[in-house]
């Protein structure tokens, strides 16, 4: 894993963009994409360049079950909000949270993600190590599948929701082994609470308790944390 360490998430967001830069330069066609607090920096820098994604596609990690793409919550709405709105991509995916037949969605979304092979693919992680909604325990040969939530990951979501009873208790998630088949993966974490999870997934072993330890396994992982994330890796690391 090629490991970088930023001061903060503004500078985070920053080198973040030059990966995205790099990989659209290198012919890069498809991007896989994630919600949540941590790439917002990155997309806040896209949405400011010239780079234009309108030959592109994009693929969702993520979506709530239940969710329509127009609640405030859904990973949907949060995608057009913070880069879709500014750089519409020529095809976009989500996985279809209102699709009550998992099997079908799922087979569905994994056929999206055969006919659009992932070129890079931008990942946050969860204080508990997870990536995507993969969550610990999750045998890592999953393609797409629907998830129940940790208790873990509905607090840690419960901040975007007017209280906890709010968040829902399933999504579907791609996942791991569809993870793996990105040609780049790039993984951004920020902020001390994404520390020990840092830690595990760059030293720890391989191992299904820690989701992102499996991204070992990848040839070609750019980490960008800030100082407070890497806080803990030892010397050797660093
Ligand atoms: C989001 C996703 C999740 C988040 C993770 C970190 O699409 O798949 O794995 O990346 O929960 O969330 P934040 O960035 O909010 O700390």
């Amino acid at each position: 894993m090629n490991v970088i360490i930023v001061k903060d998430r503004t500078e985070g967001g920053q080198k973040g963009f030059q990966v995205f830069k790099e990989a659209y330069q290198n012919g890069a066609k498809v991007f896989g994409l994630a919600t949540g607090s941590t790439p917002v920096t990155t997309y806040e820098e896209l949405t400011k360049s010239n780079l234009d994604f309108s030959q592109m596609t994009s693929v969702n990690l993520d979506e709530y079950v239940g969710l329509a793409p127009d609640h405030p919550q859904s990973y949907h709405y949060f995608m057009q909000k913070h880069l879709f709105d500014q750089k519409p991509f020529a095809h976009s995916y989500v996985p279809d949270g209102l699709n009550s037949d998992a099997a079908a969605e799922t087979a569905r979304y994994d056929q999206v993600i055969a006919d659009n092979p992932i070129d890079l693919q931008i990942l946050g992680l969860g204080q508990n190590g997870h990536i995507g909604f993969n969550e610990p325990g999750t045998d890592p040969a999953l393609g797409t599948h629907k998830v129940q939530l940790t208790e873990s990951t509905i607090k840690a979501n419960a901040r975007f929701f007017d209280n906890e009873n709010e968040v829902p208790r399933y999504a579907y998630s791609m996942g791991i082994k569809s993870i793996m088949t990105s040609k780049h993966v790039l993984l951004e974490a920020f902020g001390e609470e994404k520390a020990d999870a840092v830690k595990a997934m760059i030293e720890g072993p391989v191992t299904t308790d820690l989701p992102a330890s499996f991204l070992q396994n990848h040839g070609h992982v750019t980490v960008i944390i800030d100082e407070a994330a890497a806080s803990k890796l030892s010397q050797a690391t660093l």
